[in-house]
């Protein structure tokens, strides 16, 4: 059996819902207005760190709302290999987890999974904290800069952690537990601050986290935390004291909407002179980006059961924007919005800050016609008054949303590849995108 059909197979046993989709190509057929209703999951990037963070009580913590994305199943499948017991429900408040983590084998870490997901680090702090060690391949994940872990494991060791590198596997210990520190992170990285804070709930004594990350992303998980006993002050501020060592109890959650999902299909409203009810979005979320959106010719207008998208009167219009930190411009909105402005009046200026290689999607949009000229970090943009179909290959998550929504503007048709990030990061974007009317279909074309 390949290491990728054990994998499948580990998947399906801890996510039944999981299927390894059929068809590994997306022929999406440009032109179609998108209209009607598009719900919005959950947030896969509030997922991934609450269902780790079910490993940190014995008790039954369940979560609502999940989204029935590929980096779920895996995390779920690293989950039932560690020892945890999963339960699955389908129902109005969507997919539903529900663990039971009372007996834990750290030692039995699944590392194909590991290497499939960069969130898989996450496990360290939990693993950390309740059982008192860890050992971890370097975990995987897209393509998009060196994404160190540096100030994770720096984070990790001011707790009292001892850890080694040995040929690409993390060894970490706490043989006496972890204690609480006073740490600052030299730059708000979101996975720092979550592992971190995975860690110090069950630390002895009180940890300040000065200049974390203040993601919407990072309070979902405090909330639930809070939820299972945890003590932690300075939501939504750039500094969490969260006093440790308090037995944390069973609790149920439900998971934030997901802000990126929001945008991205807002601006496929706006690409295709459609209109969508974002159905459960959220706007403020959507921080800088929202304000930006605006000027680029996309209304967004709070309804009772979401957000309301489309295209202004005034037609798209050229932006310049740099991506940073919450509440900044999101780095993971960048690619999409770009696909947007390639048909903009004017010209405009996208400089990424977060990741030092997210324009791999750059290329592709210049075989549809896009014109995009490189220069270090910041990508200029002119307006075409049309993008043609091509053969195109998506390289990360967000890559793959953004090459969706410039095909479903393009004249003919688009041969989508690497849907795996896809999968990866969505909950049913074909499916979700076919109802509002747009023209694909996934198939071994
Ligand atoms: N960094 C370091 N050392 C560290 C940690 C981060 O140098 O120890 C650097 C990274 O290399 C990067 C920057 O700091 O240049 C920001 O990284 P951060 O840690 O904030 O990102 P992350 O936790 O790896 C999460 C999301 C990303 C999202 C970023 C930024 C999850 C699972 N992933 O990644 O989402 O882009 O925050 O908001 O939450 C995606 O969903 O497509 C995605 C990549």
């Amino acid at each position: 059996m390949t290491a990728t059909a054990a994998d499948d197979r580990a998947l399906q046993q801890a996510a039944p819902w999981w299927r390894p989709a059929a068809g590994q190509r997306l022929l999406i057929r440009g032109g179609a207005r998108l209209e009607g209703r598009h719900p919005i999951s959950g947030a896969k990037n509030a997922a991934l760190p609450l269902v780790v963070a079910t490993l940190l009580t014995p008790h039954l913590v369940t979560l609502r709302n999940l989204p029935a994305s590929l980096d779920v199943a895996v995390l779920a499948g690293l989950l039932q290999r560690l020892g945890a017991g999963l339960s699955w429900s389908q129902g109005a408040q969507g997919l539903t987890l529900t663990v039971c983590a009372d007996r834990l084998r750290p030692e039995a870490i699944d590392a194909g999974l590991v290497s499939r997901m960069r969130a898989s680090v996450l496990l360290l702090g939990a693993l950390l904290g309740r059982c008192g060690e860890a050992r971890l391949p370097l975990p995987g994940g897209d393509a998009i800069g060196a994404r160190g872990i540096d100030f994770h494991l720096d984070g990790l060791r001011a707790m009292g952690a001892v850890i080694t590198l040995e040929q690409g596997v993390i060894a970490a210990r706490a043989p006496q537990g972890l204690v609480g520190a006073d740490i600052r992170l030299a730059f708000p990285s979101v996975g720092a601050t979550e592992n971190l804070m995975l860690a110090a709930v069950l630390a002895r004594g009180t940890t300040t986290l000065r200049n974390a990350a203040r993601e919407p992303e990072i309070a979902d998980l405090a909330r639930c935390l809070i939820a299972m006993g945890a003590v932690i002050d300075g939501l939504d501020s750039d500094t969490l004291v969260i006093e440790g060592g308090h037995a944390l109890r069973g609790a149920q959650h439900a998971v934030m909407p997901d802000r990126i999902e929001l945008g991205t299909l807002a601006c496929a409203a706006a690409a295709t002179d459609g209109e969508l009810l974002l159905e459960g979005g959220d706007l403020s979320a959507l921080a800088a980006a929202g304000p930006a959106l605006q000027a680029a010719g996309v209304e967004l207008e709070t309804v009772a059961e979401g957000v309301l998208a489309r295209r202004a009167p005034t037609g798209l219009q050229g932006i310049d924007f740099r991506t940073a930190p919450y509440p900044g411009f999101a780095t993971d909105l960048q690619s999409p919005v770009m696909a947007l402005l390639t048909r903009a009046r004017g010209a405009s200026a996208v400089t990424e800050a977060i990741f030092e290689q997210r324009f791999r999607h750059v290329d592709e949009l210049r075989r549809m016609g896009a014109r995009i000229a490189l220069r270090g970090q910041t990508a200029w943009i002119r307006g075409v008054p049309r993008l043609t179909g091509a053969r195109l290959l998506a390289t990360d998550v967000r890559a793959g949303a953004a090459l969706v929504l410039a095909a479903l503007t393009a004249e003919g048709c688009s041969l989508l590849d690497g849907l795996d990030h896809l999968d990866r990061g969505y909950d049913g974007m074909v499916a979700k995108l076919a109802a509002c009317g747009a023209a694909l279909q996934r198939g071994d074309f």
